[in-house]
């Protein structure tokens, strides 16, 4: 299960399309969503059409929910990232893009085993097997648009819009075959 289009869960689907694992994604745009199917998402939700997601996500796993949730919303979407989870399943916590406090109820954290485990950012041995995985599978990152360095208060202005599917670039150096 991957909420939204941004940079974090668009790369998140291109793994799970090399891994074999069956995706979910969610967005407020039904163009995105036509776009994250065309890079292999097996089911998509308007999570503005239906603002009841995590039903949905049960629905199309017959109940149960589902294995992992790729979190970036934290507090406005947690609690329905935990109901759409199945028993003994796992929420990866990455993204608060809703606000850094709010209220969970816990409960079903614990009556469904479910484990929520943070990550933030990783070491570089991950990296460098990241970096091996993407050579191996052929994954290049999807690069909405690509901004000068002196643009980049254009990329900060245009990320705030949240129109982009994929990554926004900041060009640092002309070195860096982009
Ligand atoms: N922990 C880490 O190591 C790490 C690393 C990178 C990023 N992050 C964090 O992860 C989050 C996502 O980063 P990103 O680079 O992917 O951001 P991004 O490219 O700006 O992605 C934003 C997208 O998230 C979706 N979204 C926003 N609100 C949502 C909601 N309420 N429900 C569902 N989807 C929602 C929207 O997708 P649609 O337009 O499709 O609706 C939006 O376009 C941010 O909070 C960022 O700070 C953490």
């Amino acid at each position: 299960m991957l909420l939204g289009t941004g940079g974090v869960s668009v790369f998140a689907l291109q793994f799970c399309k090399a891994m074999g694992v069956r995706t979910t994604v969610t967005s407020s745009s039904n163009d995105k969503l036509a776009r994250a199917r065309s890079l292999g998402a097996n089911h998509t939700i308007n999570y503005c059409a239906m603002p009841d997601w995590e039903t949905g996500v049960l629905d199309l796993t017959h109940g149960s929910g589902v294995d992992r949730v790729i979190e970036v919303g934290g507090p406005g979407t947690l609690q329905k990232s935990i109901a759409a989870t199945r028993v003994s399943g796992a929420i990866q916590l990455i993204g608060v893009l809703t606000g850094a406090g709010g209220e969970i109820a816990p409960t079903d954290i614990m009556r469904k085993s479910i484990s929520v485990r943070g990550i933030y950012v990783g070491s570089r041995t991950m990296f460098a097997e990241m970096i091996e995985f993407m050579t191996t599978h052929r994954i290049a990152p999807v690069i909405d648009e690509i901004f000068e360095f002196n643009d980049a208060p254009k990329a900060f202005k245009r990320m705030r819009t949240a129109t982009h599917f994929g990554k926004l670039v900041i060009r640092v150096s002309s070195d860096s075959g982009l």
